[in-house]
């Protein structure tokens, strides 16, 4: 599992699925549930989150981690290369460039091999106990075999781009505040009190000192950025050795060209002196080196005024209000959009058409604006629609969501959103059906569901606007290739609020059957992993309206795939039972009450109904108990579970 850890977190190259590796998780769970006394704190299992904190405590670092100074441009970056040369007085020396990754520092400590302690960076001199909490970062290694006694690994905790804006997404959806950006996601994951939530965050960690005794222990930086490297941690490959300030320049100009193509945000290169002699030659200034400097890249920043407000309409059918600007250029590319995300944000914002803003481009992510600069001088107030804007249908805004949106199943807007994912990459891979033909199949009515993309004729495509004969046959060829398309990718087009691609991989794996879990009733749902009340009434409720179940028959009759074998949990002696737990238990926190229930096959519901087998009761258990009395449902105490426990073992 180590390995097969390192590969998916480090070297970003698996050789085994993640549903594999789950499997693999699960027994070594049930392993050690029925061995406690092989479970090590370098187990892979460890790294799901114990125990909630009260509090950080706080620790002193080894040695400072002090901050870097900046160069703005390439004038600046050559005084410092020119203060380098002065103060080595003609010693030849070289750079090593990596890029500066935007996230939070974070010092790993080492003992005997394994994991101990890593700490914030905090004020520099003293940083915050984060442990349990790095513990759950899959890209840092637990144990490192062969390694010296005692060391200290420095590095950067980010969060990628595409995680965190999966995360925004969920806050929208359950109405909490939006992250402004990785970092500060990143920040706020690493010093949440409870560690399964910085589990579910799914940070990384980028190595880029090795100390021992606070100090470097290989004689050059380079050397050092290896040595990490073979002893499996994450160093970032955008790096390299250069042999001149002309080389560094350059590897900042194609570091700034290639930002908006890597997987993290970045915000600079970091240029060091490779020789730790020269480093220490060099020495300190109060508050950074004098070996090494940030090249900074510009902020992707500009200020510009909103001309007008307009509202799109997505697959959900939610509205989303999008600012369209006056066109400004910002680093390279220019823009005249930037996404508002919902009315809450607009509010929160004081935005009024006219206003002049600051907008930032991040990563892929559609420009955002940061904050209002200046108030025009006649501001109009923008509010949601009442109808949706493309086919005049009810707007509904739901208690407690942020989103507004129109209700109309067969609006145009929402119909091209739906094929547009159905046929995305990842989903059912229709290379060639882009917004342009899901725009005129929809406009002409050629189609009014994904249903319809497979009755598609070669005389229909042949009569849209621009659309030769050649590419309207392999448009034809692609759509009769997606029949082949597993179950899960199925699942997943079908679009159900809720399941995307990894909810719907763990039902197809679960259920190996679509009319299975068309059939299944919420509790047979929340069998599955992962699947809460929530998921499983979204699915039930797209099942249960007609129109759904006649797209499911017509993509039958179209022949996609709505079976798969079953890769369901390994089984154990509770296989079947599902238990719903309530209250809080004298010793073990909920989540490693579900784990050891868990392990040995059993599952955890949110909600008590017939089918609950037992509810395991703590202090102040509310409306789940009286539930489970008045069904009759057997209810166990702490003692309780953990005898059915002991004995399910020797099962
Ligand atoms: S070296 C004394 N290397 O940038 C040396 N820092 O402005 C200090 N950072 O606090 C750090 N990537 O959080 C270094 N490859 C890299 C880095 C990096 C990102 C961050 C780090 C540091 C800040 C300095």
């Amino acid at each position: 599992m180590r390995r097969h850890e390192h590969l998916y977190y480090v070297l970003d190259h698996p050789e085994i699925s993640d549903s594999q590796y789950d499997a693999l998780m699960r027994q070594l769970q049930a392993i050690e549930e029925s061995h406690p006394e092989l479970v090590t704190a370098d187990s892979p299992t460890q790294r799901v989150g114990g125990k909630p904190r009260e509090g950080f405590v706080k620790v002193r670092h080894s040695s400072a981690m002090l901050s870097l100074d900046n160069a703005l441009n390439e004038g600046e970056l050559l005084d410092f290369d020119r203060r380098v040369r002065e103060l080595l007085a003609g010693d030849p020396f070289q750079y090593t460039a990596e890029v500066k990754l935007d996230g939070l520092s974070m010092a790993a400590h080492y003992d005997s091999g394994l994991f101990v302690k890593a700490i914030t960076r905090g004020d520099g001199l003293e940083g915050e106990d984060v442990t349990e909490n790095a513990r759950t970062i899959r890209a840092l290694p637990l144990r490192v075999p062969n390694a010296l006694p005692r060391f200290e690994v420095r590095g950067e905790v980010v969060m990628l781009t595409k995680n965190f804006q999966k995360l925004n997404e969920e806050r929208e959806r359950e109405g909490l505040p939006r992250y402004a950006n990785p970092r500060n996601s990143a920040a706020g994951s690493l010093r949440v009190l409870e560690p399964a939530v910085t589990a579910a965050r799914q940070l990384n960690f980028f190595a880029y000192f090795l100390l021992v005794d606070g100090k470097p222990f290989y004689p050059g930086h380079w050397e050092s950025l290896e040595a990490m490297r073979q002893m499996g941690f994450k160093v970032n490959p955008r790096s390299c050795v250069c042999a001149d300030a002309g080389a560094l320049f350059s590897f900042c100009q194609s570091m700034e060209e290639a930002r908006d193509t890597l997987p993290y945000e970045i915000d600079g290169v970091v240029a060091k002196v490779d020789s730790v002699a020269q480093q220490d030659r060099l020495g300190w200034t109060a508050k950074a080196p004098r070996w090494a400097i940030a090249f900074k890249f510009p902020p992707r920043q500009a200020e510009t005024v909103v001309e007008n407000i307009e509202v799109q309409v997505g697959r959900t059918g939610a509205l989303t209000p999008v600012a369209r600007l006056r066109p400004v250029a910002i680093s390279g590319v220019t823009v005249s959009n930037a996404t508002l995300h919902n009315e809450d944000e607009i509010q929160r914002l004081d935005l009024r058409i006219g206003d002049t803003v600051l907008i930032e481009r991040s990563g892929d992510v559609i420009p955002k604006v940061v904050r209002v600069v200046r108030h025009g001088e006649h501001r109009v107030p923008f509010t949601m629609p009442a109808r949706c804007p493309i086919c005049g249908g009810d707007v509904v805004r739901a208690e407690g969501e942020a989103a507004s949106r129109c209700v109309n199943s067969n609006c145009p807007a929402r119909l091209k959103e739906t094929i547009l994912h159905f046929a995305a990459r990842g989903v059912m891979d229709i290379d060639g059906m882009g917004e342009a033909l899901a725009d005129q199949l929809v406009d002409r009515g050629l189609v009014d569901g994904v249903a319809g993309i497979y009755s598609l004729t070669l005389d229909q495509l042949l009569g849209l606007e621009r659309m030769g004969p050649k590419s309207a046959e392999k448009i034809l060829q692609n759509i009769d290739r997606s029949r082949a398309q597993p179950l899960a990718r199925v699942l997943n087009g079908l679009g159900i609020p809720f399941v995307g691609e990894r909810t719907a991989q763990i039902l197809a794996d679960t259920f190996g059957d679509l009319d299975k879990i068309a059939a299944a009733d919420s509790d047979a749902l929340q069998t599955a992993n992962e699947v809460g009340p929530k998921v499983a009434q979204s699915i039930r409720g797209f099942f249960d309206d007609a129109r759904n179940r006649d797209l499911v028959e017509v993509l039958r009759a179209a022949g996609l795939q709505f079976t798969q074998e079953i890769r369901g949990p390994v089984g154990g002696p509770l296989t079947g039972s599902t238990f719903v737990l309530t209250g809080t238990l004298p010793t073990m926190t909920r989540e490693q009450a579900k784990a050891r229930i868990e392990a040995l096959g059993g599952k955890v519901t949110d909600s008590v109904s017939k089918k609950t087998t037992y509810v395991v009761a703590g202090e102040a258990a509310g409306s789940k108990l009286t539930k489970a009395e008045k069904l009759g449902v057997p209810v166990l105490d702490e003692a309780g579970l953990l005898g059915l426990l002991d004995s399910s073992k020797s099962i």
